[in-house]
C-alpha cells in the first residue's frame, strides 16, 4: 500500500469534527462556492461538495503536501468541481484571485493538526512515538521545533512555553531543557519536561503544553490565523459565512475578538471622546457563545472535546 493509500484509509476512519454543525453554520447551498482553508483528509470538504452538488465548487488549501494528496484521493468523485492548493492559508486571497475564485459563499477553518499528522511517524507532533523534533505543517517552512528547543535563548524559550502553551512552569522546564540540550527527539524532550516538573502524574502528560507551544510557534499559527481571517472577509460575498473550529483557548479568543470587532461600528480605544476610526461593520456575528460538540460526539470521538466553533456572516 502506498503512503497516500494508507493515509487515505486512516483518514476515512477519522470523522470530521462537528460536521453537522459545520454544514449548518455554513448554510451550504446547491451550486454554492466554498473554500476549505484546512482541507486535511478532506472529510469536511467531501460533505460540503455532497451537500452543494450539483454545481457546488470547493477550493481546498493545506500547507501539508501529504494532506493534499489524501484529499485529492478522497474527493476524486468531485474532481471537476475541486481545486486543491498546497499553500499556507495566509495566502488565501492571492490564491483565490489567481483562480478567479471569488466571491464565495463560505470559508471554513478547522484549525491545528489532523489526526493523520499526529499519528504520522517522523512529524514530531506526538510524544507517544519517537521522532525528530520537527512539527512543521508543511515542508516549505524552515524553522523546526528542534531549532527552537536547541537555539533559542533561555528567556525566549520560556516566553514561547508561557505564551503559546499557557505553561505556568515554563521557567522550570526551560532551565532543564537548556541543561540537557541538544535534544533531538520527541521522547527526549518529553522525558526532560517530565523530569523538570517531578515526573508524570495523572492522565495528562506534563509535556502536553510544551508540545502545543512549540507547534504553535513553529507554524506561527496565531499570526497566520489573524492574517487569514482578515483575507477571508475580502473574498466572502454578501451573506457568505465564515466558520472557524478551534481547539485551544488562544485560537478561540483570537477568533472571538475578530468576529466581535468586525461586527462593530466603532473600534476606537475606550475613553476616546469621539469616534475617529471610521470603522464600518463587515460581519453580522452570531451568538457570543462558541458552539461546542455534542456529548455524543465527544464520547464517540474524544479528540473533539476541545473543539469550539464560531460563525460570522458577511454583510
Ligand atoms: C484539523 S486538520 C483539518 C481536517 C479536515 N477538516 C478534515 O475533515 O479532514 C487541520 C489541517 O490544517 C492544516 N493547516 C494548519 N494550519 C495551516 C495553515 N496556516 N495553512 C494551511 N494549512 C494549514 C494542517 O496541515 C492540517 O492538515
Amino acid at each position: 500500500m502506498t503512503i497516500t493509500a494508507l493515509a487515505l484509509t486512516n483518514s476515512l476512519s477519522h470523522e470530521p469534527v462537528m460536521l453537522e454543525e459545520c454544514l449548518s453554520a455554513l448554510q451550504v447551498q446547491l451550486g454554492g462556492r466554498y473554500v476549505d482553508c484546512t482541507v486535511g483528509g478532506g472529510g469536511h470538504a467531501l460533505a460540503i461538495l455532497e451537500e452543494s452538488s450539483p454545481g457546488g465548487q470547493l477550493l481546498g488549501l493545506d500547507a501539508d503536501r501529504n494532506a493534499i494528496k489524501v484529499a485529492e484521493a478522497r474527493l476524486k468523485a468531485h474532481k471537476k468541481d475541486v481545486i486543491l492548493v498546497n499553500e499556507n492559508f495566509k495566502y488565501l486571497e492571492n490564491i483565490c484571485t489567481r483562480y478567479g475564485y471569488s466571491p464565495v459563499n463560505g470559508v471554513l477553518f478547522d484549525l491545528g493538526m489532523s489526526s493523520l499528522q499526529l499519528e504520522e511517524a517522523g512529524r514530531g507532533f506526538s510524544f507517544r512515538q519517537d521522532s525528530p523534533l520537527d512539527m512543521r505543517f508543511g515542508d516549505k517552512q524552515v524553522l523546526t521545533a528542534a531549532d527552537i528547543v536547541n537555539t533559542y535563548a533561555e528567556s525566549e524559550l520560556a516566553q514561547v512555553l508561557y505564551k503559546y502553551g499557557e505553561e505556568r512552569r515554563s521557567r522550570q522546564i526551560t532551565r532543564r531543557v537548556i541543561e540537557k540540550r541538544p535534544l533531538k527527539t520527541t521522547l527526549e524532550l518529553a522525558q526532560v519536561v517530565a523530569e523538570a516538573v517531578g515526573g508524570v502524574h495523572g492522565r495528562i502528560h506534563p509535556a502536553t503544553k510544551t508540545f502545543q507551544a512549540l507547534r504553535i510557534a513553529v507554524n506561527q499559527e496565531l499570526e497566520n490565523l489573524e492574517l487569514a481571517l482578515e483575507r477571508a472577509l475580502n473574498i466572502l460575498g454578501s451573506g457568505g459565512r465564515i466558520v472557524v473550529i478551534s481547539y485551544h483557548s488562544l485560537e478561540d479568543r483570537l477568533v472571538k475578538d475578530f468576529l466581535r470587532r468586525e461586527a462593530k461600528w466603532c473600534i476606537c480605544p475606550p475613553g476616546m471622546p469621539a469616534c475617529i476610526c471610521e470603522h464600518t461593520p463587515r460581519l453580522r456575528s452570531g451568538s457570543s457563545k462558541a458552539i461546542k460538540p455534542s456529548p455524543a460526539e465527544v464520547q464517540a470521538n474524544p479528540r473533539s472535546r476541545s473543539a469550539r466553533m464560531r460563525v460570522g456572516e458577511r454583510i
